[in-house]
């Protein structure tokens, strides 16, 4: 049989790519489907999108009106993912030439609309919790593993519980099953996914183990052959004793933590309705750097959101100068649909949201400066997962510093211990010494 071809595009986070990579099982396993780079001998086009914010929303239909024109005859465009959840039917109304709409919580429906004329699948309750998903995955090394859907919490700006739904925990049996099966295959690492990890266990879709985060890490960390653990995001509110803990003393638990604190005013994080102060999230650091101190963090800032003083900014970049962030993503707010602060009216103008953004971003960038002088002669543990130009391949250190050495796809799957000789803002340069 002829293989049909896939091309799909995956905007936004890594449950995203986690669900491009369901999709393309199902594709594959059920419809002979082989991925393509090449748009144009595409049979089927899926763009996976991302709503967090504005800006990728409106590229979606220019983006699509592009592939429509470059598409060969007949091939189908499916739209996937949280912008189909809140967009819906509407996208076939814009762009008639949308084969089928399929929301986040949904994937697993892919084989069934993909043969349904102008379909639109975006209920976000429908339950996906105990779907076993056919094996595909981009990376033999690390294996991205979702361990809940959805979102329960209700962040006055943020469109992803309207997106993704609830939130439901995944059996653990489930989690250990496909975390067991991918070491089998060679992976060394796995990456846990969740809106909110670390409050794991609150919901099951049915009758199931009830078992916390940090019970699903110690059980995770028994699986023999798995020498690493990863997950994002898990939420600073949930970071009690008991996990921060766990976290230092697990020798196979990643020193890597990401703690998004999205403003460093607590009058701010009231009205985002993050459920924790400033002095909580400094708490929690201080607790976190005390039992693991070589934990590297990172972290979500938005700047200006509605009311945002300048005071209040200024609380921002002294949790900066106090933390020193090892990395930040940093964004301007962006009002989403079917949001509370869409309604909020004491908006920041536009340039001063931009100037904050600029003076945030040199601050992080000024004590990343400071905290790479540090590993320059370090040596650290580096699992390769990647070839590179000019004969480089790359990993990350546990405490997650991407290195690069001389090497050849031997050394991927591999961890040796490379000193770093030379420094860059994205990627430090090593030596293999062991
Ligand atoms: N569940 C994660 C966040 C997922 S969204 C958490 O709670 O941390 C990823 C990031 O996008 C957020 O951390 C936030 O910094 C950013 N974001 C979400 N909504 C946004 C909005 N309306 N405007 C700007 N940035 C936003
Ligand atoms: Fe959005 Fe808040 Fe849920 Fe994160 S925890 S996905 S920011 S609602
Ligand atoms: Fe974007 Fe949806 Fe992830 S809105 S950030 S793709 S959960």
């Amino acid at each position: 049989m002829v293989s049909k071809k896939l091309f799909i595009e995956t905007l936004g986070c890594a449950m995203n790519s986690r669900d491009s990579e369901h999709m393309i099982a199902q594709l594959r396993e059920k419809e002979g489907y082989e991925t393509t780079d090449d748009l144009k001998s595409a049979d089927l086009i899926i763009i996976n999108t991302c709503s967090v914010r504005e800006k990728p929303v409106a590229k979606l239909f220019s983006e699509l009106g592009v592939f429509n024109k470059k598409k060969k005859e007949g091939a189908k465009i499916g739209v996937c993912g949280c912008t189909a959840s809140h967009l819906g039917d509407e996208i076939i109304k814009r762009a008639p030439y949308v084969s089928f709409v399929l929301g986040a919580r949904n994937v697993s429906k892919i084989t069934e609309v993909l043969n349904r004329e102008r379909a639109v699948e975006v209920d976000i309750n429908y339950d996906e919790s105990s779907f076993a998903f056919n094996d595909f995955r981009t990376s033999p090394y690390k294996a991205y593993i979702n361990i809940s859907i959805g979102c329960d919490k209700s962040c006055t700006y943020c469109i992803v519980p309207k997106t993704r739904g609830d939130e439901i925990s995944i059996p653990v049996d489930l989690i250990l099953r496909e975390a067991s099966r991918a070491v089998e295959r060679g992976a060394k690492e796995v990456f846990l996914l969740g809106q909110n990890v670390n409050n794991y266990g609150r919901r099951f879709s049915g009758e199931h183990e009830k078992i916390n985060f940090t019970e699903l890490l110690r059980r995770l960390s028994r699986i023999e052959g798995l020498s690493r653990i990863r997950f994002t995001s898990p939420h600073p509110f949930h970071m009690d004793d008991e996990f921060i803990e766990e976290f230092a003393r697990n020798p196979k638990i990643c020193k890597s933590m990401h703690m998004p604190l999205q403003s460093g005013s607590s009058k701010v994080l009231r009205d985002m309705k993050r459920g924790y102060s400033k002095e909580w999230f400094l708490d929690r650091v201080e607790k976190l750097r005390s039992v693991s101190p070589e934990v590297s963090i990172s972290t979500d800032i938005i700047v200006a959101f509605p009311g945002e003083s300048d005071e209040d900014f200024e609380d921002t970049l002294d949790v900066m100068r106090r933390v020193k962030f090892d990395q930040i993503f940093s964004f301007k707010y962006s009002a989403r649909p079917e949001t509370e602060a869409e309604h909020f009216t004491n908006t920041v103008d536009d340039d001063v949201a931009s100037r904050r953004l600029t003076t945030l971003q040199n601050l992080a960038t000024d004590i990343l400066d400071e905290k790479n002088k540090t590993h320059l002669g370090k040596i650290y543990s580096v699992y390769f997962e990647d070839l590179i130009q000019d004969y480089y391949v790359s990993g990350r250190s546990d405490n997650n510093l991407v290195v690069k050495v001389k090497g050849s796809d031997e050394l991927l799957g591999q961890f040796r211990d490379v000193e770093i000789t030379a420094i860059g803002r994205t990627i430090l340069t090593g030596e293999i010494v062991g």
